[in-house]
């Protein structure tokens, strides 16, 4: 039995869809990693029962923090970005974390920096507040350790193809780091949409709207460049005829950077004929169902769909491409310019 909500939510499930194509499939992601995070400072010392945690997010971080401070005893305060929708912002609101959403903004990258510089004046103000700062600080990977070795004893070590969207990194880089520590062949796979700096993918904008959660327009110190071999950018069209390929083949309802995931996951399989292919499955559908699956009929089909293979990253074109990346540096505009953590 759990002794609380978010050791459930937390909990992922493995799925065998197919053959050797398997989903981990999160109700809401972070929640391993914001309780393990919050557990450590703790630990440590570097904060204390009744302290404020603050940091911003597009969404789900958001809960997830809200959860492991529900937990912990501790007090939340988000600065949320336009993305974070009704839902969220009820139960934030009855769950006692303090939420201060940006205006809305077309200019990701204006709404990204603004809720930076917004922290920034919170914690001017109060020095006593602990910046958790989830696309830096490596503390984030310290959860998807259990994860890893639940993976490692469900697949009995054998040679695998992860395959994530990359946000802050955390997640991918966390599970490829444990699960090779373990000694288990992983080959790393990177989903992108189109305009995120992360690797080098800047220059072509999506005309569709963004994909909540994933790439980024400044620079994460979490995203450890060296761990992938290969990234895929998946324009928004393509991710929602994912995502709803998904529903209708496997009854996994979830969100568009899962059926981007989802997408990549599936032509890595053709690449590489007996791995496992695992592809992660970060939220659930809810938050998508006017923007993509009330859409469902005018989605491509799946076999229809073939990326683009790409030598450099000058080469991309929408709507799918793939490039080899056989754990090749941060591109210059991907460097932050003060890194955080440091435990890795
Ligand atoms: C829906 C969704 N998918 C994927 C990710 C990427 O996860 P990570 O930040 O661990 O790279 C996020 C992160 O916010 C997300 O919200």
């Amino acid at each position: 039995m759990d002794a609380h909500i978010s050791d459930a939510v937390g909990r992922p499930d493995l799925i065998r869809l197919d053959g050797e194509l398997v989903c981990l499939r999160f109700e809401t992601m972070k929640v391993v990693s914001a309780l393990a995070a919050v557990r450590h400072l703790l630990d440590t010392g570097a904060v204390r029962r009744g302290d404020t945690l603050v940091d911003s997010s597009s969404g789900i971080y958001a809960y997830a923090l809200a959860l492991a401070c529900h937990r912990y005893g501790m007090r939340c305060h988000i600065v949320g970005s336009t993305t974070v929708d009704h839902t969220l912002r009820t139960q934030l609101d009855v769950l006692g974390a303090h939420l201060e959403q940006m205006r809305p903004t077309a200019d990701l990258k204006l709404d990204q920096s603004r809720r930076v510089a917004r922290v920034r004046e919170i914690l001017r103000d109060h020095p006593d507040y602990h910046w958790m700062r989830q696309y830096h600080d490596d503390v984030h990977y310290l959860g998807y350790e259990a994860v890893a070795e639940r993976i490692l004893a469900e697949t009995d070590g054998g040679p695998l193809v992860l395959v994530g969207g990359v946000g802050s990194g955390a997640s991918t880089g966390a599970l490829a780091h444990y699960l090779r520590k373990r000694s288990v062949d992983v080959r790393l796979v990177g989903v992108q949409p189109y305009g995120s700096v992360t690797f080098g993918g800047e220059h072509v904008a999506d005309p569709e709207i963004i994909i909540a959660g994933i790439g980024s327009s400044i620079p994460f110190g979490n995203v450890r460049h060296d761990h992938y071999d290969t990234v895929h950018w998946v324009a928004f069209d393509a991710a929602l005829a994912g995502s709803v390929d998904l529903l209708r083949r496997y009854a996994v309802f979830a969100g568009l950077s899962t059926g981007a995931a989802y997408l990549a996951a599936r032509w890595e399989r053709g690449e590489d004929p007996g791995r496992t292919v695992l592809f992660i499955a970060a939220d659930t559908g809810h938050r998508y169902v006017d923007t993509v699956f009330g859409r469902h009929r005018e989605a491509a089909r799946v076999e229809d769909l073939a990326p683009r293979q790409v030598r450099g990253t000058d080469e991309l074109v929408l709507p799918w491409s793939r490039m080899s990346w056989n754990g090749s540096p941060a591109p210059e505009a991907a460097v932050p310019r003060e890194r955080g953590g440091g435990r890795r």
